[in-house]
């Protein structure tokens, strides 16, 4: 485990959740809390070789490699999990990748690829466990934004920001729509002390706590959102980010 988990409340027990961006950072911490917590866990992931290695570490889990912009790619994944599980009752979106770079730095090419990933990724993921999510009791989607959702006040991040604002009203989308059968809601990081974040680590200035996020500390308010003590919580987003949104 990357982190110590010491909660030994089964609060998931018997979910199966599908979780993408599976093989690093928040999205392997919440699928090792998750599995701590009694569910089963199906991870996917383009990095096939990390991806086994988190699959080999959480007893149980099963996993399948798949870039999230590929939609027959995603399906085959999402087929073989939900049959692997005998279901699917949340899906927490992960994946997604960070790209410095003011309007006049990034190509038009570049935007789009990250746009497609962060927002089009999650909306084919959703998609394509729609059928499996729409039969669950309580179902949950919990999509990866940013603090960049809330307020893009961060120069030279013009596509992660454009991603992440579409992120939060994707999930809003969702939650209207898929309501009262399915949950979605928006989980807002600041900066976390992942892959991710290298290089970046230093501007804490901006956060009343004055320090990164740890992994477990996201995957804590991922496992909220999935679990039933949220059970009237649908269309939110809720900032984890040390105080960044309104320091
Ligand atoms: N780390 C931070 O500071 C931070 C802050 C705010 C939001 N977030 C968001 O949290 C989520 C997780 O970030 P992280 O910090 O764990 O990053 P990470 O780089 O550690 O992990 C991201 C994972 O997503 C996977 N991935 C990337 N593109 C993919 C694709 N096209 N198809 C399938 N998998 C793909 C990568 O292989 C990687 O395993 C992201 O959506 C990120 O934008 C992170």
């Amino acid at each position: 485990m990357t982190e110590k988990i010491v909660e030994a409340a089964q609060r998931l027990r018997g979910r199966r959740i599908v979780i993408t961006g599976a093989a690093s950072g928040i999205g392997r911490c919440t699928a090792e809390l998750f599995a701590a917590h009694g569910a089963k866990v199906a991870l996917l992931d383009r990095d096939e070789s990390a991806l086994a290695g988190v699959r080999d570490a959480i007893p149980g889990a099963v996993a399948r490699s798949a870039d999230v912009t590929n939609e027959a790619s995603v399906v085959s994944a999402v087929q073989e999990l939900a049959a692997a599980m005998g279901g699917i009752d949340g899906v927490v979106s992960a994946a997604g990748v960070m790209l410095r770079g003011s309007i006049a730095d990034t190509s038009v090419d570049e935007f789009r690829r990250v746009v497609e990933i962060n927002l089009t990724g999650p909306y084919i993921v959703v998609r394509a466990c729609l059928p499996w999510l729409v039969q669950a009791p309580e179902a949950t989607i919990v999509n990866l934004g940013s603090g960049q959702s809330l307020l893009p006040n961060s120069p030279d991040r013009t596509a992660y920001s454009a991603s992440k604002g579409g992120v939060l009203n994707l999930t809003r989308a969702m939650a209207a729509e898929l309501a009262p059968r399915i949950r979605a809601n928006t989980v807002c990081p600041g900066l976390v002390d992942t892959p991710m974040a290298l290089g970046v680590q230093g501007n804490v200035g901006n956060y009343a706590l004055r320090r990164l996020a740890k992994p477990i500390e996201i995957a804590e308010a991922i496992l909220f959102l999935t679990a039933f003590e949220s059970s009237f919580v649908t269309g939110a987003a809720l900032a984890v980010d040390g105080g960044r949104s309104f320091h």
